[in-house]
């Protein structure tokens, strides 16, 4: 890979970022307007992932992170694990965030409002008297997202380091959860679900799951951030769909923050918690797909997928809309049930699943598993059914035992319904695939939710 940056892309990033920097310094002129400033902070995060990307990328390789893309004629290796690069500059970017959201309340706190000659005021700060009007909560809640991400991050960087096992990366995520689920607990504290309204007569309006909620929370979790790590193999698929997915929160989040919105909404403020969390996230992974979109010139890494998919639980719980986002990781759910089989080894699972590349035509088609040992005769049955609803592609051989069938992948899916195609056009075609399911999802959310509730909270 060429590291060095090129003329224009050199002036492009330093236009933006000072752009940016203007833009920030403005916002000290007056409330410190945070939207504005997260969406400057974002285009800072854009800059410098783009050009860290470049200037690490053969530090990388030298210190091993490196691995060959197995879907091109000429295998060569390339960076792996860049994502750690994003999500440390996200980190960072978040963490040097935190006055703006806060800057209104630092300046009434120590002020009066605006007052800033009102010199008593100070003292009383100073001795706690007005400490009580900053929103501590708030803080508390924005400094877990922060602990919970640093959490995944390091488990993301400790897996491409030393391949953790599956059975112990798990549970990883759940640990990382604790600390917002603990200010979800003291500040929220909600565990009701509200019941739809069909069957309202036997469970009444809201029924409260208890402590099952957290346990709820903890799987959202786990599941966000491994399910977007197995929806994954061919170029740019990893971010692209992240990236999917933070649009469409976004898009959601505007819906409540539009002029149209009824304000002042009781949701406001955890949506626009919910965008200064998912702007630099933007930003970090649109220079990242930059270098890893077909034909890739650096790989993302596991951190990158475990730290995108608990991006979005934190978002989603500590925003309150967390049953939202079921319905958008809806590919990412099917993905994982489809997959349960190898998963969990009932049907054998190689250790690559990704698409086989054809050195003939160029083109990927479905990667197989061959069954050494014959399969028992439910789970071949079982195959035989999924092959006939065209949900699988099974090889029999003379005797009618299978012998093999395509591995257990929505990537290879496509690929068994669609024919072989090059990996840019299974990658566009799967993007766009989320992104109709995910609107879809908005839709049933906002629209149809008014069948089976009685309101939408919209
Ligand atoms: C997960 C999947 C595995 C899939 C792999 C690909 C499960 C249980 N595991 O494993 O089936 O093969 O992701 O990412 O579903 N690679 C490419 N082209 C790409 C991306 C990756 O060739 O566009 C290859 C490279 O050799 C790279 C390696 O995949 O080095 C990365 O695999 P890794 O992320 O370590 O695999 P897992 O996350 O364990
Ligand atoms: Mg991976």
């Amino acid at each position: 890979m060429s590291t060095a940056l090129s003329r224009t892309e050199v002036y492009s990033l330093l236009s933006l970022s000072f752009a940016c920097f203007g833009i920030l310094i403005n916002t000290f002129q007056g409330d410190g307007e945070p939207l504005i400033a997260s969406i400057a902070f974002s285009g800072l995060a854009f800059a410098s992932c783009y050009a860290l990307i470049r200037w690490l990328g053969d530090a990388f390789v030298r210190r091993g992170f490196k691995g060959r893309d197995m879907c091109k004629l000429k295998q060569s290796e390339i960076p792996e694990t860049m994502g750690a690069v994003c999500a440390v500059v996200y980190l960072f970017i978040i963490i040097i965030f935190i006055p703006w959201p806060f800057y209104k309340d630092i300046v009434a706190a120590t002020s009066g409002g605006g007052n800033r000659d009102v010199m008593e005021e100070l003292q009383q700060v100073e001795t706690g008297r007005l400490l009580h009007k900053f929103p501590h909560s708030k803080l508390a809640s924005y400094l877990s997202a922060v602990l919970s991400l640093q959490c995944i991050i390091s488990l993301g960087i400790g897996d491409d380091l030393f391949d953790i096992r599956w059975r112990h990366k798990v549970l990883i995520p759940a640990v990382a959860a604790i600390p917002m689920l603990i200010v979800y607990f003291v500040d929220f504290g909600v565990t009701q679900m509200v019941v739809p309204t069909p069957l309202r007569p036997y469970l009444g309006e809201l029924f409260d799951l208890g402590w099952l909620y957290y346990v709820y929370m903890a799987l959202m979790s786990i599941f966000s951030a491994n399910s977007i790590n197995i929806l994954a193999g061919i170029n740019g698929i990893e971010v692209a769909q992240s990236l999917v997915i933070a649009l469409l929160i976004v898009f959601n989040d505007a819906l409540y923050l539009s002029p149209f919105a009824p304000y002042p909404h009781p949701a406001t403020d955890s949506h626009l918690f919910s965008l200064y969390l998912l702007l630099p996230f933007i930003g970090v992974s649109l220079a990242l797909l930059k270098h890893n979109w077909y034909p890739a010139k650096v790989f993302v890494g596991d951190t990158y997928c475990y730290f995108a998919g608990m991006v979005f639980a934190v978002d989603g719980i500590l925003g309150h809309f967390s049953k939202t986002l079921i319905l958008l990781l809806l590919p990412q759910g099917f993905n994982f049930i489809y997959s349960a089989p190898q998963l969990f080894h009932i049907v054998p699972c190689p250790r690559h699943r990704l698409p086989r590349f054809n050195a003939r035509t160029g083109l990927l088609e479905c990667s197989r598993v061959e069954f050494k040992k014959p399969l028992s005769r439910p789970i071949a049955e079982a195959l035989k059914i999924l092959h006939r609803l065209r949900l699988l592609d099974i090889e029999t051989n003379e005797k009618g035992e299978v012998v093999s069938s395509s591995n257990f992948t929505l990537i290879n899916l496509w690929l068994v319904w669609f024919g072989p195609m090059r990996e840019d056009r299974l990658a566009l075609g799967l993007l766009a695939f989320q992104t109709a399911v995910g609107f879809l999802g908005l839709f049933i959310r906002h629209r149809m939710a008014l069948l089976v509730f009685t309101q939408d909270n919209w």
